[in-house]
């Protein structure tokens, strides 16, 4: 959610920003900007608008220097014109902001008093001016940061530079992810290292409250006090090649091929070849002790949550509580001691699931995380993480994340089950041996692209469609739904397919598609009575079924999909990758942005 990248050194800036913000678009594409030092003074480039709009700007208008900051933007105060685009400043500075600053309004008011005027309507624009002010009262680029790093609340990266100040700029994060890369007499600052990637793999992840002046010579990490402090170096494991589209359409048609190659490694990672049993890495708590499980998350992250508390419950019997993190933060749930607290992110920087996993901190919680990003913010937060090897995610919409998140929770339930005594060595090797049969079970479900653009072209048409599931493919629904809004605008609702008959039953007629996820698991009887019911009401069923329910389902839809067959404990995983698939599909159709759709952004760092 909004990107920030900077560079100081000898060669030309605006090349390596602008395509340090081409990798950073997918966290904001409602506008972007440049600013460099010219012969020691300030020159910005802002476009409203995707980053292409900038890169046209700046064919018609160069920009020379060499420090220089970046920003692509997701618009949270002030509406996305190029007024309101980063770099914010004034003739004497220039800088870049993630987050957001809540006590803006005080501040503003408070400058307004002693005659500043602002330019635009960010909360951004404070912390320039707070800046100017102190500069203007003669303190230095360092002093003038640090002071207003005190006045400052919310959640923030920065990058700064300074009229004549060449070769200077200043980091500093609270809440929010920051990284500084080390060249070869060149430095750089980025939102995360993929911004970075092809310019260097040495990294230091900054840290809360750190600030960090840099120079193409290095950089000095302090605390917002200006104690100098030291930060490790690290070797980021991501390469240059590793964003490209690969010669596919868009990245979330990419992603979507990759799902068995991650649910694969993500699976190498847990389970040892040789004894076939789940290894965890050292966890917070004894499973067996633990009286409770909290889940938590945000969107896609939710729904695995979801299938992951009906794993956590029917095959280990561990209690789950299960809340939306918006949500939780706010409820002051009374929580059992010794709870363990399972938040689950891809970014690992969500601010709702940041603050949900300190309130559970607070209420003394073993905090542990199944994250994707493995230096986010998260995962310093908690007390031991669980990592999906997905690979970083580019489209917005989440897709292999998904199931590589679904993969690391199948492998922690038998790692409970057999713990609290749930699982006996034959019940752990049978799931085990349904776990390592999913990527190529993952590889059939893709093989099925063409029945998905068949089904796709219905959904095209409709204005509103109706998502079913029951037990662990509820939440499969749920995802189908979301997907399916998010990238190509159309309405959806996902519904317990039981609780058709108490509502939503009446909104059947022959416009509203219904998509049923109906596996042959123990409920597929259930399912299936209930697709009857809406069968009944002039309902127009698509059907994601197996090649055990495919006879059935073939009497009744009006199409479906025949996925193999899959034990039940692995099924949502199978039953997945068609439902996102689907939603590609329509928005192919449809011609939306299906890779940065509307007024969205990954990785959301605002409340
Ligand atoms: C949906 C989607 C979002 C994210 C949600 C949580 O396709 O991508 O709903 O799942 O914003 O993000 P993370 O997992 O980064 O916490």
């Amino acid at each position: 959610m909004c990107g920030i990248c900077g560079v100081t050194g000898l060669r030309h800036a605006t090349p390596i920003v602008f395509e340090g913000l081409r990798r950073l678009e997918y966290r904001g594409y409602d506008s972007a900007g440049i600013a460099t030092l010219v012969d020691g003074k300030i020159s910005r480039r802002r476009a409203a608008g995707k980053l292409d709009n900038l890169g046209l700007l700046l064919e018609e208008k160069p920009l020379a220097g060499t420090t220089g900051i970046g920003h692509t933007r997701w618009a949270t105060h002030g509406a996305p014109t190029t007024s309101n685009a980063h770099p914010h400043g004034t003739d004497r500075v220039a800088i870049v902001h993630n987050g957001i600053i809540e006590n803006f309004e005080t501040l503003r008011h408070e400058l307004e008093a002693e005659g500043v005027v602002f330019e635009t309507e960010t909360d951004s624009e404070t912390i320039a001016r707070l800046i100017d002010l102190y500069l203007s009262q003669g303190h230095t680029p360092k002093e003038s940061v640090l002071k207003s790093l005190k006045r400052l609340e919310g959640a923030y990266a920065i990058a700064v530079i300074f009229a004549e100040h060449d070769g200077l700029m200043i980091g500093a994060c609270h809440s929010a992810p920051l990284a500084v890369g080390y060249g070869d007499d060149e430095m750089f600052l980025g939102s995360d290292s993929l911004a970075l990637a092809p310019l260097t793999r040495r990294i230091t992840y900054m840290q809360d409250g750190d600030c960090v002046v840099i120079t193409p010579a290095g950089a000095q990490f302090m605390t917002f006090d200006g104690e100098p402090v030291e930060r490790e170096e690290k070797i980021a494991a991501l390469t240059s090649g590793a964003i490209g589209k690969d010669g596919y359409q868009h990245f979330m048609e990419k992603e979507l091929h990759e799902h068995p190659l991650v649910i694969g490694q993500t699976l190498q990672r847990m389970i040892d070849p040789a004894t076939r049993q789940v290894v965890l890495p050292e966890l917070p708590c004894n499973l067996a002790e633990v009286p409770r499980a909290v889940m938590t998350a945000c969107g896609s992250a939710f729904y695995a949550a979801m299938v992951g508390r009906f794993w956590l419950e029917s095959v280990a019997r561990l209690p789950v509580d299960i809340d939306i993190a918006s949500e939780l933060r706010y409820r002051d749930p009374p929580l059992t001691k010794g709870s363990l607290g399972l938040l689950i992110s891809q970014s690992g920087e969500t601010a709702d699931t940041l603050a949900a996993l300190r309130t559970l901190r607070q209420n003394s919680a073993h905090i542990l995380s199944v994250l994707n990003v493995e230096h986010s913010t998260m995962a310093r937060e908690s007390d031991a993480v669980l990592g999906t090897a997905a690979g970083p995610e580019i489209s917005v919409a989440s897709t292999k994340a998904f199931t590589a998140q679904l993969t690391v929770l199948a492998c922690l339930t038998i790692a409970v089950a057999r713990s609290r005594g749930m699982l006996d060595a034959a019940g752990e090797e049978e799931l085990v041996t349904a776990l390592l049969d999913l990527p190529s079970r993952a590889a059939d479900a893709l093989a099925q692209a063409d029945a998905i653009r068949s089904m796709a072209r219905i959904i095209a048409d409709a204005s509103n469609v109706l998502y079913l599931g029951r037990g662990s493919m509820f939440p499969v629904a749920m995802e189908g739904a979301l997907k399916l809004k998010e990238i190509s605008y159309i309405h959806a609702e996902a519904y317990a397919a039981g609780e058709m008959k108490h509502g939503p039953i009446s909104l059947i007629d022959n416009t509203v598609p219904i998509v049923a996820s109906a596996p042959f698991t123990p409920l597929f009887d259930k399912t299936l009575s209930n697709l009857q019911e809406a069968k009944a009401r002039g309902g127009r069923l698509l059907v994601f079924t197996d090649t055990k329910g495919a006879e059935r389902v073939s009497a009744i839809a009006e199409q479906m999909v025949v996925l193999p067959h899959v034990h039940d404990f692995t099924a949502p995983v199978v039953q997945t990758i068609p439902v996102q698939m689907l939603a590609y599909e329509v928005a192919v159709l449809r011609g939306t942005d299906v890779d940065q759709p509307r007024n969205l952004a990954k990785s959301v760092t605002v409340e």
